[in-house]
Protein backbone atom coordinates (compact mmCIF):
# COMPACT_ATOMS: atom_id res chain seq x y z
CA UNK A 1 0.00 0.00 0.00
CA UNK A 2 1.49 3.41 -0.75
CA UNK A 3 2.05 5.95 2.00
CA UNK A 4 2.84 9.94 1.77
CA UNK A 5 6.49 11.21 3.12
CA UNK A 6 5.72 14.79 4.41
CA UNK A 7 8.83 16.97 5.46
CA UNK A 8 8.20 19.93 7.53
CA UNK A 9 7.94 22.70 4.92
CA UNK A 10 8.54 26.53 5.36
CA UNK A 11 6.37 28.11 3.31
CA UNK A 12 4.18 27.47 0.28
CA UNK A 13 3.79 29.85 -2.69
CA UNK A 14 2.02 29.90 -6.74
CA UNK A 15 -1.05 29.51 -7.73
CA UNK A 16 -3.25 25.79 -8.57
CA UNK A 17 -6.28 25.06 -10.50
CA UNK A 18 -9.01 23.40 -7.82
CA UNK A 19 -10.06 19.97 -8.80
CA UNK A 20 -13.99 19.43 -9.53
CA UNK A 21 -16.22 19.04 -6.15
CA UNK A 22 -17.03 15.76 -5.12
CA UNK A 23 -19.84 16.43 -3.56
CA UNK A 24 -21.11 17.63 -6.90
CA UNK A 25 -20.46 14.95 -9.09
CA UNK A 26 -21.40 12.18 -7.34
CA UNK A 27 -25.12 13.31 -7.17
CA UNK A 28 -24.55 14.52 -10.73
CA UNK A 29 -23.34 11.27 -12.20
CA UNK A 30 -26.20 9.20 -10.48
CA UNK A 31 -28.96 11.93 -11.79
CA UNK A 32 -27.53 10.83 -14.99
CA UNK A 33 -29.98 7.87 -14.94
CA UNK A 34 -32.77 9.83 -15.51
CA UNK A 35 -31.96 10.70 -18.93
CA UNK A 36 -31.57 7.37 -20.26
CA UNK A 37 -29.62 9.25 -22.61
CA UNK A 38 -26.04 10.42 -23.06
CA UNK A 39 -24.49 13.20 -20.57
CA UNK A 40 -21.19 15.18 -20.85
CA UNK A 41 -19.48 15.94 -17.83
CA UNK A 42 -16.12 18.54 -17.74
CA UNK A 43 -14.49 19.03 -14.76
CA UNK A 44 -15.22 15.89 -13.22
CA UNK A 45 -12.41 14.83 -10.10
CA UNK A 46 -10.67 11.57 -11.39
CA UNK A 47 -11.08 10.70 -7.71
CA UNK A 48 -11.82 7.20 -6.44
CA UNK A 49 -15.39 8.06 -5.34
CA UNK A 50 -16.08 9.18 -8.67
CA UNK A 51 -14.28 5.98 -10.11
CA UNK A 52 -16.62 3.21 -7.45
CA UNK A 53 -19.80 4.64 -8.47
CA UNK A 54 -18.68 4.48 -12.33
CA UNK A 55 -18.32 0.91 -11.81
CA UNK A 56 -21.80 0.44 -10.03
CA UNK A 57 -23.11 2.37 -13.60
CA UNK A 58 -21.48 0.17 -15.74
CA UNK A 59 -22.98 -2.76 -14.20
CA UNK A 60 -26.17 -1.20 -14.51
CA UNK A 61 -25.60 -1.01 -18.34
CA UNK A 62 -23.96 2.45 -18.75
CA UNK A 63 -21.71 2.89 -21.32
CA UNK A 64 -18.79 4.86 -19.74
CA UNK A 65 -16.15 6.69 -20.86
CA UNK A 66 -13.76 8.94 -18.62
CA UNK A 67 -10.34 10.83 -19.18
CA UNK A 68 -8.79 14.37 -18.30
CA UNK A 69 -11.54 14.78 -16.35
CA UNK A 70 -14.22 14.66 -19.16
CA UNK A 71 -16.84 12.09 -18.34
CA UNK A 72 -19.29 10.76 -21.11
CA UNK A 73 -22.08 8.16 -19.52
CA UNK A 74 -24.57 6.52 -21.69
CA UNK A 75 -27.52 6.37 -19.82
CA UNK A 76 -29.61 4.67 -22.59
CA UNK A 77 -29.35 0.84 -21.78
CA UNK A 78 -29.24 1.12 -17.88
CA UNK A 79 -31.16 -1.84 -16.73
CA UNK A 80 -32.42 -2.14 -13.09
CA UNK A 81 -30.69 -4.81 -10.87
CA UNK A 82 -30.17 -4.59 -7.03
CA UNK A 83 -27.04 -3.24 -5.41
CA UNK A 84 -25.02 -5.38 -3.06
CA UNK A 85 -23.91 -4.17 -0.09
CA UNK A 86 -20.10 -4.28 -1.10
CA UNK A 87 -20.52 -2.57 -4.45
CA UNK A 88 -22.91 0.37 -1.92
CA UNK A 89 -19.71 0.30 0.72
CA UNK A 90 -17.41 2.46 -0.89
CA UNK A 91 -19.27 5.49 -0.97
CA UNK A 92 -22.03 7.35 1.08
CA UNK A 93 -23.40 9.10 -2.21
CA UNK A 94 -24.32 6.06 -3.38
CA UNK A 95 -28.00 6.42 -1.23
CA UNK A 96 -28.81 8.73 -4.34
CA UNK A 97 -29.31 5.47 -6.41
CA UNK A 98 -32.44 4.57 -4.14
CA UNK A 99 -33.75 8.30 -5.50
CA UNK A 100 -32.70 8.16 -9.16
CA UNK A 101 -33.48 4.14 -10.06
CA UNK A 102 -36.69 4.57 -8.67
CA UNK A 103 -37.67 7.89 -10.67
CA UNK A 104 -36.55 5.81 -13.76
CA UNK A 105 -37.85 2.51 -13.25
CA UNK A 106 -40.42 2.80 -10.27
CA UNK A 107 -38.47 0.71 -8.42
CA UNK A 108 -35.25 0.06 -6.60
CA UNK A 109 -33.31 -2.46 -4.35
CA UNK A 110 -30.01 -1.37 -2.62
CA UNK A 111 -27.90 -2.41 0.56
CA UNK A 112 -27.73 0.39 3.10
CA UNK A 113 -24.35 2.90 2.10
CA UNK A 114 -20.81 3.35 2.59
CA UNK A 115 -18.84 5.90 3.42
CA UNK A 116 -16.17 7.77 5.85
CA UNK A 117 -16.23 6.84 10.03
CA UNK A 118 -17.38 10.08 11.19
CA UNK A 119 -20.38 9.43 12.51
CA UNK A 120 -23.85 7.41 12.52
CA UNK A 121 -25.00 8.33 9.11
CA UNK A 122 -28.62 7.05 9.08
CA UNK A 123 -31.34 7.52 6.34
CA UNK A 124 -34.21 8.09 8.45
CA UNK A 125 -34.94 11.57 6.46
CA UNK A 126 -34.18 10.32 3.12
CA UNK A 127 -37.13 7.54 3.77
CA UNK A 128 -39.41 9.90 5.47
CA UNK A 129 -38.96 12.79 1.81
CA UNK A 130 -39.20 10.19 -0.65
CA UNK A 131 -42.29 8.40 1.14
CA UNK A 132 -44.23 11.77 0.75
CA UNK A 133 -43.86 10.84 -2.86
CA UNK A 134 -45.67 7.84 -2.62
CA UNK A 135 -42.48 5.85 -2.83
CA UNK A 136 -43.23 2.59 -0.41
CA UNK A 137 -39.97 1.85 1.39
CA UNK A 138 -39.28 -1.33 2.94
CA UNK A 139 -36.40 -3.38 4.95
CA UNK A 140 -35.64 -6.73 3.50
CA UNK A 141 -33.01 -9.59 4.92
CA UNK A 142 -28.94 -9.18 4.77
CA UNK A 143 -29.53 -5.25 4.99
CA UNK A 144 -31.35 -4.61 1.52
CA UNK A 145 -33.51 -1.74 1.25
CA UNK A 146 -36.93 -2.10 -1.56
CA UNK A 147 -38.39 0.93 -2.92
CA UNK A 148 -41.58 1.11 -4.95
CA UNK A 149 -44.03 3.14 -6.48
CA UNK A 150 -46.78 2.79 -9.09
CA UNK A 151 -46.57 6.59 -9.55
CA UNK A 152 -44.84 9.35 -8.34
CA UNK A 153 -47.37 12.18 -6.79
CA UNK A 154 -45.61 15.34 -6.11
CA UNK A 155 -46.39 16.80 -2.52
CA UNK A 156 -44.76 19.19 0.28
CA UNK A 157 -41.66 17.50 1.70
CA UNK A 158 -40.51 19.06 5.05
CA UNK A 159 -36.71 17.96 6.14
CA UNK A 160 -36.67 17.65 9.89
CA UNK A 161 -32.87 18.42 9.50
CA UNK A 162 -31.64 19.68 5.84
CA UNK A 163 -29.50 16.67 5.02
CA UNK A 164 -27.94 17.44 1.91
CA UNK A 165 -28.06 13.54 0.93
CA UNK A 166 -32.11 13.50 1.26
CA UNK A 167 -32.37 16.40 0.02
CA UNK A 168 -30.38 15.54 -3.33
CA UNK A 169 -32.71 12.21 -3.10
CA UNK A 170 -35.68 13.95 -3.03
CA UNK A 171 -34.87 15.95 -6.04
CA UNK A 172 -34.41 13.68 -8.22
CA UNK A 173 -37.17 11.78 -7.47
CA UNK A 174 -39.59 14.70 -7.70
CA UNK A 175 -38.11 15.53 -11.22
CA UNK A 176 -40.67 12.82 -12.57
CA UNK A 177 -43.19 13.20 -10.10
CA UNK A 178 -46.93 14.49 -10.93
CA UNK A 179 -47.70 18.03 -10.10
CA UNK A 180 -45.50 20.00 -8.18
CA UNK A 181 -42.94 19.07 -5.00
CA UNK A 182 -41.65 22.05 -2.16
CA UNK A 183 -38.91 20.60 -0.20
CA UNK A 184 -38.95 22.70 2.53
CA UNK A 185 -35.79 23.08 5.41
CA UNK A 186 -33.62 21.68 2.50
CA UNK A 187 -29.86 21.97 2.45
CA UNK A 188 -28.55 25.01 1.23
CA UNK A 189 -25.15 23.61 0.13
CA UNK A 190 -23.45 24.98 -3.57
CA UNK A 191 -23.40 21.60 -4.65
CA UNK A 192 -27.23 21.47 -4.71
CA UNK A 193 -27.55 24.12 -6.71
CA UNK A 194 -25.11 22.61 -9.19
CA UNK A 195 -27.06 19.88 -8.97
CA UNK A 196 -30.47 21.44 -9.63
CA UNK A 197 -28.88 23.45 -12.45
CA UNK A 198 -27.42 20.11 -13.77
CA UNK A 199 -30.95 18.77 -14.04
CA UNK A 200 -32.51 21.96 -15.39
CA UNK A 201 -30.48 21.18 -18.27
CA UNK A 202 -31.83 17.96 -18.83
CA UNK A 203 -35.38 19.38 -18.86
CA UNK A 204 -36.09 19.39 -14.96
CA UNK A 205 -37.81 22.36 -13.51
CA UNK A 206 -36.58 23.20 -10.40
CA UNK A 207 -35.89 26.33 -8.64
CA UNK A 208 -34.80 27.83 -5.21
CA UNK A 209 -31.51 25.29 -4.61
CA UNK A 210 -29.58 27.24 -2.35
CA UNK A 211 -32.42 28.54 -0.43
CA UNK A 212 -34.38 26.45 2.14
CA UNK A 213 -37.29 25.90 -0.14
CA UNK A 214 -36.72 23.86 -3.57
CA UNK A 215 -39.45 23.82 -6.14
CA UNK A 216 -39.42 20.93 -8.46
CA UNK A 217 -42.49 20.92 -11.47
CA UNK A 218 -42.58 17.61 -12.40
CA UNK A 219 -41.47 16.65 -16.36
CA UNK A 220 -41.98 13.46 -18.16
CA UNK A 221 -38.98 13.06 -20.12
CA UNK A 222 -35.21 14.09 -19.11
CA UNK A 223 -32.86 13.75 -21.86
CA UNK A 224 -28.78 14.51 -22.14
CA UNK A 225 -27.17 17.09 -21.73
CA UNK A 226 -23.93 18.54 -21.43
CA UNK A 227 -22.35 20.11 -17.68
CA UNK A 228 -19.57 21.48 -15.99
CA UNK A 229 -19.04 20.65 -12.76
CA UNK A 230 -18.30 23.24 -10.20
CA UNK A 231 -15.09 23.44 -8.22
CA UNK A 232 -14.43 22.01 -4.90
CA UNK A 233 -14.88 24.12 -1.92
CA UNK A 234 -13.66 21.54 0.64
CA UNK A 235 -10.49 20.88 -1.31
CA UNK A 236 -9.75 25.24 -1.43
CA UNK A 237 -10.43 24.81 2.31
CA UNK A 238 -8.05 22.26 2.43
CA UNK A 239 -5.20 24.18 0.83
CA UNK A 240 -6.28 27.69 2.70
CA UNK A 241 -5.55 26.01 5.59
CA UNK A 242 -2.77 24.50 4.78
CA UNK A 243 -1.60 27.94 3.55
CA UNK A 244 -2.27 29.21 6.57
CA UNK A 245 -0.68 26.80 8.87
CA UNK A 246 2.82 27.27 7.02
CA UNK A 247 2.90 30.62 5.97
CA UNK A 248 3.07 31.93 2.50
CA UNK A 249 1.16 33.13 -0.55
CA UNK A 250 -0.92 31.11 -2.87
CA UNK A 251 -3.50 31.72 -5.53
CA UNK A 252 -6.75 29.00 -6.23
CA UNK A 253 -8.06 29.04 -9.48
CA UNK A 254 -11.26 27.26 -10.46
CA UNK A 255 -13.43 28.28 -7.04
CA UNK A 256 -15.76 30.42 -6.30
CA UNK A 257 -15.23 32.41 -2.88
CA UNK A 258 -18.38 33.32 -1.84
CA UNK A 259 -18.93 29.92 -1.38
CA UNK A 260 -16.44 29.67 1.70
CA UNK A 261 -17.29 32.47 3.06
CA UNK A 262 -17.54 31.55 6.27
CA UNK A 263 -14.43 29.64 6.64
CA UNK A 264 -12.59 33.47 4.47
CA UNK A 265 -14.17 34.76 7.69
CA UNK A 266 -12.43 32.72 10.08
CA UNK A 267 -9.17 32.78 8.17
CA UNK A 268 -9.22 36.58 8.92
CA UNK A 269 -10.08 35.99 11.79
CA UNK A 270 -6.75 33.66 12.39
CA UNK A 271 -5.07 36.42 10.78
CA UNK A 272 -4.68 35.56 7.50
CA UNK A 273 -4.63 37.97 3.99
CA UNK A 274 -7.84 36.65 2.04
CA UNK A 275 -9.05 38.02 -0.96
CA UNK A 276 -11.63 36.50 -3.37
CA UNK A 277 -13.29 36.98 -6.87
CA UNK A 278 -16.03 35.15 -8.58
CA UNK A 279 -13.01 32.57 -9.83
CA UNK A 280 -10.44 32.60 -7.56
CA UNK A 281 -9.25 32.70 -3.91
CA UNK A 282 -6.09 34.56 -2.54
CA UNK A 283 -4.94 33.36 0.97
CA UNK A 284 -1.37 34.60 2.21
CA UNK A 285 -0.04 35.08 5.81
CA UNK A 286 3.36 36.21 6.04
CA UNK A 287 5.77 34.55 8.33
CA UNK A 288 5.88 37.05 10.97
CA UNK A 289 2.41 37.40 11.71
CA UNK A 290 1.52 34.91 14.10
CA UNK A 291 -1.46 32.86 13.81
CA UNK A 292 -4.16 33.73 16.37
CA UNK A 293 -6.24 31.07 18.85
CA UNK A 294 -9.80 30.57 17.52
CA UNK A 295 -11.62 30.40 20.61
CA UNK A 296 -14.56 29.47 19.38
CA UNK A 297 -15.58 28.16 15.65
CA UNK A 298 -19.14 26.21 15.23
CA UNK A 299 -19.38 23.87 12.05
CA UNK A 300 -23.35 23.49 11.34
CA UNK A 301 -25.27 22.81 7.48
CA UNK A 302 -24.63 25.84 4.84
CA UNK A 303 -24.02 28.89 4.96
CA UNK A 304 -22.33 27.86 8.07
CA UNK A 305 -18.80 26.67 8.69
CA UNK A 306 -18.33 23.34 6.95
CA UNK A 307 -17.95 20.64 8.76
CA UNK A 308 -16.08 18.76 6.20
CA UNK A 309 -13.35 21.61 7.19
CA UNK A 310 -13.04 21.45 10.60
CA UNK A 311 -10.25 18.61 10.86
CA UNK A 312 -7.85 21.13 8.28
CA UNK A 313 -8.41 24.16 10.63
CA UNK A 314 -7.92 22.33 13.54
CA UNK A 315 -5.24 21.36 12.04
CA UNK A 316 -3.57 24.31 11.04
CA UNK A 317 -3.87 25.40 15.03
CA UNK A 318 -2.77 23.01 16.44
CA UNK A 319 1.16 24.96 16.74
CA UNK A 320 -0.86 28.44 17.33
CA UNK A 321 0.02 29.75 21.33
CA UNK A 322 -3.59 29.79 23.46
CA UNK A 323 -6.69 27.62 23.48
CA UNK A 324 -8.95 26.85 20.02
CA UNK A 325 -12.11 25.49 20.41
CA UNK A 326 -14.42 23.66 18.22
CA UNK A 327 -17.95 22.49 18.53
CA UNK A 328 -18.24 19.66 15.96
CA UNK A 329 -22.59 20.08 15.35
CA UNK A 330 -23.07 17.73 12.50
CA UNK A 331 -21.59 14.30 12.88
CA UNK A 332 -21.01 12.43 15.59
CA UNK A 333 -17.70 11.42 15.31
CA UNK A 334 -15.55 13.36 12.93
CA UNK A 335 -12.49 13.45 15.08
CA UNK A 336 -11.09 10.86 15.26
CA UNK A 337 -7.71 12.00 13.98
CA UNK A 338 -6.90 13.77 17.10
CA UNK A 339 -5.05 10.62 18.98
CA UNK A 340 -2.71 11.08 15.38
CA UNK A 341 -2.29 14.64 15.86
CA UNK A 342 -1.67 13.86 19.74
CA UNK A 343 1.10 10.81 18.31
CA UNK A 344 2.57 14.59 17.09
CA UNK A 345 2.80 15.88 20.00
CA UNK A 346 -0.10 18.28 19.98
CA UNK A 347 -2.23 18.85 22.75
CA UNK A 348 -5.94 18.23 21.98
CA UNK A 349 -8.96 17.02 23.42
CA UNK A 350 -12.06 15.71 22.59
CA UNK A 351 -14.95 15.48 24.25
CA UNK A 352 -17.52 13.36 22.55
CA UNK A 353 -16.60 13.56 19.20
CA UNK A 354 -17.84 16.51 19.49
CA UNK A 355 -16.03 19.21 21.31
CA UNK A 356 -12.41 20.10 20.28
CA UNK A 357 -9.86 21.81 22.36
CA UNK A 358 -6.57 22.42 21.41
CA UNK A 359 -3.59 24.26 23.54
CA UNK A 360 -1.01 25.39 20.74
CA UNK A 361 2.07 23.82 21.15
CA UNK A 362 5.69 25.35 20.28
CA UNK A 363 6.35 22.02 18.13
CA UNK A 364 5.14 18.57 16.32
CA UNK A 365 7.63 16.12 15.45
CA UNK A 366 6.63 13.89 12.45
CA UNK A 367 6.13 10.16 13.26
CA UNK A 368 3.77 7.38 11.26
CA UNK A 369 0.88 8.17 11.30
CA UNK A 370 -2.70 6.58 10.05
CA UNK A 371 -5.43 8.13 7.85
CA UNK A 372 -8.74 7.31 8.73
CA UNK A 373 -11.05 9.60 7.27
CA UNK A 374 -11.05 11.78 3.82
CA UNK A 375 -10.95 14.99 5.91
CA UNK A 376 -9.10 13.60 9.05
CA UNK A 377 -6.52 12.19 6.39
CA UNK A 378 -5.95 16.26 4.67
CA UNK A 379 -5.49 17.15 8.47
CA UNK A 380 -2.48 15.02 9.03
CA UNK A 381 -0.85 16.38 5.76
CA UNK A 382 -0.64 19.59 7.02
CA UNK A 383 -0.20 18.87 10.06
CA UNK A 384 3.32 16.69 8.52
CA UNK A 385 3.86 20.17 6.58
CA UNK A 386 4.11 22.22 9.82
CA UNK A 387 6.13 19.13 12.07
CA UNK A 388 10.17 18.70 12.78
CA UNK A 389 11.60 16.07 10.66
CA UNK A 390 9.37 13.63 8.34
CA UNK A 391 5.75 12.11 9.08
CA UNK A 392 4.46 9.25 7.23
CA UNK A 393 0.59 9.13 6.37
CA UNK A 394 -0.24 5.60 5.98
CA UNK A 395 -4.13 4.33 4.54
CA UNK A 396 -4.38 7.13 1.99
CA UNK A 397 -6.50 5.42 0.23
CA UNK A 398 -8.87 7.16 2.44
CA UNK A 399 -7.49 10.65 1.37
CA UNK A 400 -7.24 9.51 -2.76
CA UNK A 401 -11.53 9.20 -2.43
CA UNK A 402 -11.99 12.59 -2.54
CA UNK A 403 -8.22 14.40 -3.08
CA UNK A 404 -7.41 14.07 -7.30
CA UNK A 405 -4.16 15.49 -6.83
CA UNK A 406 -3.38 16.74 -3.24
CA UNK A 407 0.21 15.64 -3.53
CA UNK A 408 1.10 17.20 -6.95
CA UNK A 409 -0.93 20.12 -6.20
CA UNK A 410 1.12 20.63 -2.91
CA UNK A 411 4.46 20.10 -4.40
CA UNK A 412 3.81 22.46 -7.38
CA UNK A 413 3.40 25.31 -4.29
CA UNK A 414 6.93 24.42 -2.63
CA UNK A 415 5.61 21.46 -0.60
CA UNK A 416 8.14 18.69 0.76
CA UNK A 417 5.49 15.75 -0.07
CA UNK A 418 5.68 12.21 -2.14
CA UNK A 419 3.98 9.57 -2.38
CA UNK A 420 5.66 6.28 -2.13
CA UNK A 421 5.44 2.72 -2.21
C1 LIG B 1 -22.92 15.09 2.57
O1 LIG B 1 -23.06 13.92 3.34
C2 LIG B 1 -21.46 15.09 2.12
N1 LIG B 1 -21.19 13.88 1.35
C3 LIG B 1 -20.55 15.13 3.35
O2 LIG B 1 -19.22 15.21 2.89
C4 LIG B 1 -20.86 16.39 4.14
O3 LIG B 1 -20.07 16.42 5.31
C5 LIG B 1 -22.36 16.38 4.53
O4 LIG B 1 -23.16 16.28 3.33
C6 LIG B 1 -22.75 17.64 5.27
O5 LIG B 1 -22.47 18.76 4.49
C7 LIG B 1 -21.57 13.84 0.05
O6 LIG B 1 -22.16 14.77 -0.47
C8 LIG B 1 -21.25 12.58 -0.69
P1 LIG B 1 -26.22 14.82 5.58
P2 LIG B 1 -24.53 13.42 3.77
O7 LIG B 1 -27.26 13.89 5.09
O8 LIG B 1 -25.49 13.67 2.67
C9 LIG B 1 -27.73 13.06 9.73
C10 LIG B 1 -16.96 14.61 2.77
O9 LIG B 1 -16.03 14.62 3.60
N2 LIG B 1 -28.73 12.36 8.92
O10 LIG B 1 -26.39 16.29 5.41
O11 LIG B 1 -24.41 12.05 4.30
C11 LIG B 1 -26.34 12.50 9.48
O12 LIG B 1 -26.10 11.36 10.28
C12 LIG B 1 -18.33 14.11 3.19
O13 LIG B 1 -16.88 15.00 1.60
C13 LIG B 1 -29.75 11.66 9.56
O14 LIG B 1 -29.82 11.63 10.78
O15 LIG B 1 -24.81 14.43 4.98
C14 LIG B 1 -25.45 13.66 9.86
O16 LIG B 1 -25.29 13.66 11.27
C15 LIG B 1 -18.36 13.71 4.65
N3 LIG B 1 -30.67 11.00 8.81
C16 LIG B 1 -26.28 14.88 9.44
O17 LIG B 1 -27.64 14.43 9.31
C17 LIG B 1 -30.63 11.02 7.42
O18 LIG B 1 -31.51 10.41 6.79
C18 LIG B 1 -25.83 15.47 8.11
O19 LIG B 1 -25.96 14.47 7.13
C19 LIG B 1 -29.58 11.73 6.79
C20 LIG B 1 -28.65 12.40 7.56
Amino acid sequence: MSYYKVEKTDRLEGEIKIQGAKNSALPIIIGSILAGDIVSLYNCPDISDVRDLLDLLEKLGATICFFDNMLYIDGTNIKNMPLTREEMSKTRGSILFLGALTARFGQANLSYPGGCNIGKRPIDIHFDGMSALNIYIYDEEDDMIGAYTEEIIASDVNLKFPSVGATENVMLLATKAKGITRIFNAAKEPEIVDLQDFLNKMGAKIKGAGTDCITIEGVEELHGCSYKIMGDRMVAATYMAATAAIGGRVKLNNIKGEYLREEINVLRKMGCYVKYKKKYIIVSREKKSKLRPMIFIESGPYPAFATDAGTCFVAALLMTKGLSVFRETVFENRYTVAEEFEKMGAIIAVAKGKLVVIDGVDKLVGCQVDAKDLRGGAGLVIAGLMAEGTTIINKVQYIKRGYENIVSDLRRLGAKITEEN
